[in-house]
């Protein structure tokens, strides 16, 4: 089983052809955590903080491609060329993606290229992640019969759940995991199990909606939730942007959290948190029309 191996640790190095190096100092002025300044009529890295965190943004910008940053899963063979201007997504364009997309939850009976897969992980694998290095992970969960047997592990979870909180035993526990925590359970998470349980009894899969995909996005104690989060939403557009339906299922993950062998089997690392599952699949039921929507303070109806 793979066992967590965190860099963090380590420090990056920042290695500066000084034939090359014009001073120009944009190095020092990107640097996120200043590590960088320069000394004696050359680029120097010190020790300051919690040192270089090796997010290569001074080799990104060094316009002599004169600076190797290596280290913390880093190296200068990462650099790769930015897309011309021209084919880079403009506003319209993302505001367009954006809009055309919603959650879907009907799948045509059709698998997704594993390719398109790789390259929807490819995309999100881009997507901010908190500190280098990257510590969030993805497993590829490909095909329909392997998704509906992890919604079945999933279901076999909360079945266990909802003999375990029942009323009685919830309003008992009421004192101790306070208000909140108890309308939580009682009002959403177990009726939702509930659900979960009276459909799949039915021959109907309310977690993964029978997808013919799912990836899970994990992260290690060296991470954060957001950080997972944050990589699912990037992958929902990647596989909008590729004719893709998708749809977010947070309803998984607690059940995942609290099963390590089935973990162990997915291939997550022991000790990472399994944060968001995304299902994918060609839409069986397309959308003939988007719809406004707003945050929560902002209350005016119509379009904007
Ligand atoms: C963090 C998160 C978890 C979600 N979990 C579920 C889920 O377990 N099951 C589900 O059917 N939809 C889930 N969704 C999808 C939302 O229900 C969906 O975004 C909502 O229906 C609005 O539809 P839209 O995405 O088309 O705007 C989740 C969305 C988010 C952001």
């Amino acid at each position: 089983m793979a066992v967590i191996h965190s860099t963090y640790r380590d420090t990056g190095t920042v290695s500066v052809d000084g034939e090359r190096c014009t001073l120009c100092e944009a190095c020092v002025k990107t640097c996120p955590v200043g590590v960088l300044r320069i000394e004696d009529g050359a680029v120097r890295q010190r020790n300051v903080g919690f040192g270089c965190v090796a997010c290569g943004h001074c080799m990104m910008v060094c316009p002599e491609t004169c600076i190797a940053v290596s280290g913390r899963n880093l190296s200068a063979a990462d650099l790769q060329p930015l897309p011309p201007p021209e084919a880079r997504a403009d506003a319209a364009s993302l505001k367009a993606l954006l809009a055309a997309r919603r959650s879907v939850r009907r799948f045509r009976e059709r698998p997704v290229e594993p390719e398109l897969l790789a390259e929807v992980v490819a995309v999100a694998s881009s997507a901010p992640m908190g500190v280098p290095p990257w510590d969030v992970g993805v497993v590829t969960v490909d095909g329909a019969d392997a998704v509906r047997k992890l919604a079945g592990e999933v279901v076999a979870g909360y079945r266990g759940m909802v003999k375990i909180f029942r009323p009685g035993i919830l309003k008992v526990m009421r004192p101790f995991i306070g208000r909140a925590r108890y309308e939580q359970f009682s009002s959403f998470i177990v009726p939702l199990a509930h659900k979960y349980l009276e459909s799949w009894d039915e021959g109907r899969d309310t977690v993964f909606y029978g997808a013919p995909a799912a990836l899970i996005f994990h992260y290690s104690p060296y991470a954060g939730e957001a950080d997972a989060v944050i990589a699912c939403t990037y992958a929902m557009l990647a596989a909008e942007s590729h004719g893709l339906g998708s749809c977010m299922v947070g309803g998984a993950p607690p059940i995942l959290q609290r099963n390590r062998d089935l973990c162990a089997g997915l291939g997550i690392p022991e000790g990472n948190t399994p944060a968001l599952v995304l299902i994918l699949g060609y839409s069986a039921v397309p959308f003939k029309r988007g719809i406004v929507r707003r945050f929560s303070h902002q209350q005016e109806a119509g379009p904007r």
